[in-house]
């Protein structure tokens, strides 16, 4: 024993010295690089990609998409190199709000298919390498759960399973009753729903389909991290978590009572969820350790069953100081991957070059010691980059974020430059937007951006054979679709893979990060690493023709450049070298340049500036 344990340590100690470590620590095995920083884990560099899998590819002609139609596709996520994809939800579901609304956490919804089906995907996406990441909806259940019908009977063990509340009478109407608070909803209207059947008011912050589970109730607790349990038994390699900031409301006084929200002073509409101040309903304290506690259920299941990570992704558009707490602290682990929504939340057509790197530093600052960044710039929820920042500026903002350190996270249909379908009112289905009514409904409707992804320019853009699927394919799918994108030379689609394959290369894994804003309208992004060739992304995101100075991002002027990769609109070729510092962009153009390392150069140069020894 004594003496295995000595060779134990003198094979650690030469490991050690010829700097190839391999430590395996508790169970898990990490690798140290040449210059002594270990080697990332495989979720810290990742190319993730967002499916919304009732539009992503229908396998069985009923026009809607399904689970066969993503394992059909996996060899496309292959080729544009997809480390792992999470699927909006897929378990049954009255689709009210289109599976946001589960009525049973361990089934899949039929129309998706079946476990059985599930589990090939897993198998098939396992085989390939890609990841499955599920989307975890913590904060509500479908009304039509049988948890949500036990506590509407008030079966023992379930009766606080949900909020409730027995209202007030109403002072003029005493057949009447009155909600417990003024709380709003997100899709509108009181917050609080009458069931005549318990006799009290239930909250839902969501839709009254929705009801809000009760996280002051530790039976719910356990029951979700049951769940979560259950699907990384199954084989899935995380969870992306559903509207996190929603978890907790204020806990009520000793009589029971809630507090009224104050309000806001933003809009004059009572039934808009923006008319009140979310003080008691959103971020409460309890959130984040919540948030552990799952990180927690993870790492316990990685202990038991070895493997690579699994992760969670959050959701949550609150404030930067408060996703900076979602990574966790030196006490806790937290998430892996707080959506980091900045670009989506402030960067707008008018934005400038400053207005970009604002929000690149912003959250480069937030990222803790040992941690990365993540970029998101849209999702099922958001109008597409497309439509949102114009068309032309699609390759500039994929470059950017698939060259920034850390993840990158992607929508379906970003890749081949999808935009958003105007839909009448009556064509609409979201219920964020028919909650509203006809004049008011496109500023909440998320169809738009839902529209069927478009594959080929065959019959519904190739996502289905049915008649009529459930969201009509966009006007566009003839020029804009995957099959002619793979087909031209020069497409969006050519450009994000051309990215991503840069993407495996060491300066993007583990280099060092510089960027800044060149002029008034171009961001510049500079990835070095000793020993490795320099990349700058140049992107013009404004309208106008620029003259940009590399020198100022600290480029040695006699280094030799050459364009590496172009966005679609730009007019030089690959390889072409640049012959001055002064280099020119037209409107909208952006491109990634080459050179040799000059990390010297590059580290006397202060101005934001990262290195992987900050993560
Ligand atoms: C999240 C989802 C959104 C859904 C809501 C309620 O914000 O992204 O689509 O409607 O939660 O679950």
């Amino acid at each position: 024993m004594e003496t295995s344990l000595k060779m134990l340590f003198l094979t650690l100690a030469i490991t050690l010295l010829s700097k190839q470590c391999i430590c395996v620590n508790s169970g898990f095995t990490f690798v140290l690089l040449e210059n002594d920083e270990p080697a990332k884990e495989w979720w810290q560099t990742a190319s993730l990609y967002q499916i919304y899998p009732r539009s992503f590819k229908d396998s069985n002609g009923d026009g809607i998409g399904d689970l066969n139609g993503i394992t059909e596709q996996l060899e496309y996520l292959k080729e544009i190199g997809v480390s792992a994809t999470w699927l909006s939800p897929i378990f049954r579901s009255p689709m009210k709000d289109f599976g946001y609304d589960i009525s049973d956490f361990y089934d899949i919804q039929p129309e998706y298919g079946t476990l059985g089906d599930f589990d090939k995907l897993i198998a098939e996406a396992q085989s390939l390498n890609i990841k499955i990441i599920l989307d975890f909806v913590p904060n509500h259940s479908s009304d039509q759960n049988a948890w949500f019908i036990k506590s509407v009977n008030k079966v023992p063990g379930f009766e606080d399973f949900y909020t409730w509340h027995p209202g007030y009478a109403d002072a003029n109407d005493p057949s009447k009753r009155l909600p417990p608070t003024n709380w709003i909803s997100v899709f509108r209207k009181s917050a609080w729903q009458w069931n005549e059947q318990r006799g009290e008011f239930y909250l839902h912050q969501f839709l009254a389909a929705q009801p809000d589970l009760n996280y002051r109730n530790p039976k719910v607790v356990d029951e979700m991290k049951n769940v979560l349990r259950f699907w990384l038994d199954r084989g899935v390699s995380g969870f992306r978590i559903d509207a996190v900031p929603f978890l907790f409301e204020i806990k009520a006084d000793e009589e029971g009572q809630f507090p009224n929200e104050p309000h806001s002073g933003d809009t004059n509409d009572p039934d808009d969820y923006g008319y009140l101040k979310h003080i008691f309903t959103y971020d409460q304290l309890e959130t984040i350790d919540m948030v552990y506690q799952w990180r927690e259920v993870l790492e316990e299941h990685r202990r038991q069953n070895g493997g690579e990570a699994r992760i969670m992704l959050t959701e949550s558009y609150s404030p930067l100081n408060i996703v900076a707490q979602y990574y966790g602290n030196s006490t806790h682990n937290g998430s892996h991957v707080p959506f980091n929504f900045q670009i989506i939340s402030r960067i707008w057509n008018e934005s400038n070059a400053y207005d970009y790197i604002a929000c690149i530093d912003d959250f480069m600052k937030i990222v803790p010691k040992n941690q990365v960044a993540n970029w998101v710039v849209g999702n099922h929820d958001q109008h597409r980059v497309g439509s949102r920042l114009g068309t032309d500026r699609i390759d500039a903002i994929n470059m950017i974020i698939l060259t920034l350190p850390g993840i990158s996270i992607s929508y379906n249909g970003e890749e081949i430059g999808m935009t958003d379908q105007w839909l009448s009112w009556n064509d609409t289905v979201d219920p964020a937007a028919c909650n509203s009514n006809p004049s008011i409904y496109t500023q909440f409707s998320r169809d738009p951006e839902r529209t069927p992804f478009q594959w080929n320019d065959k019959r519904n853009g190739g996502f289905s054979t049915a008649p009529k699927t459930w969201l009509p394919v966009a006007d566009n799918y003839k020029e804009v679709n995957a099959q002619k994108e793979e087909n031209d030379e020069n497409s969006h689609l050519k450009v994000y893979k051309k990215l991503k394959q840069l993407r495996k290369e060491a300066v993007f894994q583990n280099g060092d990060t510089k960027y800044m804003a060149l002029t008034q309208q171009v961001v510049a992004i500079a990835r070095y690493f000793e020993g490795e060739p320099l990349y700058i992304t140049v992107a013009n995101i404004g309208p106008f023709k620029e003259t940009a100075d590399l020198t100022e991002i600290g480029i040695n002027p006699t280094e030799t450049l050459t364009y590496h990769i172009v966005g679609v609109s730009s007019k030089h070729t690959i390889n072409e070298q640049i012959t001055s510092n002064q280099i020119v962009l037209q409107p909208f153009e952006s491109f990634i340049l080459r050179g040799k390392t000059d990390v010297n150069q590059l580290e006397s140069f202060e101005y934001f500036q990262y290195s992987v020894a900050d993560f």
